[in-house]
């Protein structure tokens, strides 16, 4: 099913939410408590992040469709190429825990940086149904923002099945 097809659960906004400012802009909106729980998750697995080559701890959160809830945090290693990012930590927890529908991730990098996921990322996003990305950091607003918007185009499952279908 392509990404559009999908019927959508929430309404991430397609540029970061930052702040109301017609209504003075001192305060962020609060993300709803379901969002605000999943960056709480990330924080908190930021802190068992393994990064002792980059020094660039990231803790992620993934929220399956039922509620539940998963955390990873990045793990590097001596073999450099072989670091695995803290949202695919999280979500191949959640695949290993037998939730596959997923509908967002929270990521939270280290203090001053706005943290996107990187490419690999957002395509094992898309493959989980994951819709909405929020990206705090340890301080300051979080921005929701759409997969739609981070991958755009993504290559999606529908065509190997047309391939071996012979279309
Ligand atoms: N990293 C993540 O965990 N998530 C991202 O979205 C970007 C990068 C990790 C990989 C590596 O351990 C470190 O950050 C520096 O690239």
């Amino acid at each position: 099913m392509s990404a559009a097809k999908r019927t959508r659960r929430h309404k991430p906004s397609p540029a970061p939410a930052r702040g109301d400012r017609k209504s003075g802009g001192a305060r962020p909106p609060r993300l709803p408590a379901q969002y605000a729980r999943l960056v709480s998750a990330a924080a908190r697995a930021r802190r068992r992040a393994y990064a002792p080559y980059s020094q660039f701890p990231v803790g992620a959160a993934v929220l399956a469709n039922d509620g539940t809830i998963y955390a990873g945090c990045n793990v590097e290693n001596s073999s450099y190429g072989l670091a695995l990012c803290a949202e695919r930590v999280a979500i191949h927890t959640a695949v290993a825990s037998g939730r596959r529908r997923l509908t967002a991730v929270a990521v939270v990098g280290p203090a001053g940086i706005t943290l996107t996921p990187c490419g690999a990322c957002r395509q094992v996003m898309e493959e989980f149904g994951v819709q909405t990305v929020i990206i705090a950091g340890p301080r300051g607003a979080p921005a929701v923002v759409s997969l739609q918007s981070l991958l755009p185009i993504p290559f999606t499952r529908g065509w190997t099945r047309s391939h071996h279908a012979g279309l």
